[in-house]
């Protein structure tokens, strides 16, 4: 089979046919999805069948991956899967429900974000629960040169915590381990290390202020930031089906899921983080 690359929209995403992720894949085609995923993105593959074993394979070719600091949604013996799910079975839920219905990029929070993950439709529903995803690369390029000599060398802090408080779904909130992760900080501009492309790194589920402005100021520039990184024509909108998998550059887009489905429209993904290794 010929690997296929088709732009999705000109800011961001492509979808890839030709490629089978439950087998290993050669060393030119993995490039070839490499060289895709800096260039678009975002990835979306198709009618995947991918067990939790050759999800963490695939992922891990491009770093070491990352465990998720809520234990209890992750898949026992395979722990790098974090299972994003409404399901329940006994009683207890079998992931995190309706997880990240907020702007973000995984895991800004940790003292090494992450350079992209895998987000894997085992079963999604028949309408509705689709993920967002806007690039940061575009959001930055669109802003004005003053604005972005402004932003350049600035820093914000990032907090675990930040997301569940003063959030919109009381559902997603309940039993947060609030206080498991300290705050972090990172510059709010970074050069991507491999498009050299510069991206804004700040999102609204994790970034708690601009450190060097007061706060009146980091609340409204934080706002119109995020305001900005979230236009129509840098946003791509994903409608899953069963089997898609989608793998994303978290250092050039933020995402979010949309939470207009309810627990009678079974929704169980399986996630995979990768670690970003590069200095900023
Ligand atoms: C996530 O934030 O990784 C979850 C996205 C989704 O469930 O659509």
């Amino acid at each position: 089979m010929t690997l296929k690359i088709t732009p999705i929209t000109p800011a961001l995403g492509a979808e890839i046919s030709g490629v089978d992720l439950s087998a290993p894949l050669s060393n030119a085609d993995f490039d070839a999805v490499h060289d895709a995923l800096v260039t678009h993105s975002l990835l979306v593959f198709r009618d995947q069948d991918l067990s939790p074993k050759a999800q963490v394979e695939f992922s891990r070719r491009f770093g070491p991956l990352m465990i998720h600091v809520l234990k209890e949604a992750l898949i026992e013996d395979q722990p790098e899967i974090y299972k994003v799910s409404n399901l329940t079975e006994d009683g207890k839920p079998k992931g995190r429900a309706y997880a990240g219905q907020y702007w973000h990029s995984d895991l800004t929070y940790e003292p090494r974000p992450s350079l992209g993950s895998v987000l894997y439709g085992v079963q999604v529903p028949e309408c509705g629960g689709d993920t967002l995803f806007a690039s940061t690369a575009n959001a930055y390029e669109t802003l004005s040169p003053a604005m972005q000599e402004f932003l350049d060398g600035l820093t914000a802090e990032h907090h675990f915590a930040h997301a569940f408080r003063g959030g919109s779904n009381p559902a997603a909130r309940k039993g947060d381990p609030l206080d498991e992760r300290p705050p972090v900080n990172h510059p709010i501009v970074r050069t991507h290390p491999e498009s050299g492309r510069k991206c804004l790194f700040v999102n609204e589920g994790f970034t708690v202020k601009i450190n060097e402005l007061s706060a009146s100021e980091s609340t409204n520039l934080l706002a119109f930031l995020c305001d900005h990184m979230s236009r129509p024509q840098t946003v791509l909108r994903h409608r899953w089906q069963n089997g898609d998998a989608v793998l994303w550059d978290n250092r050039a887009l933020v995402h979010r899921a949309v939470d207009d489905y309810g627990d009678n429209s079974p929704r169980h993904m399986h996630r995979t983080t990768i670690e970003d290794l590069a200095e900023y």
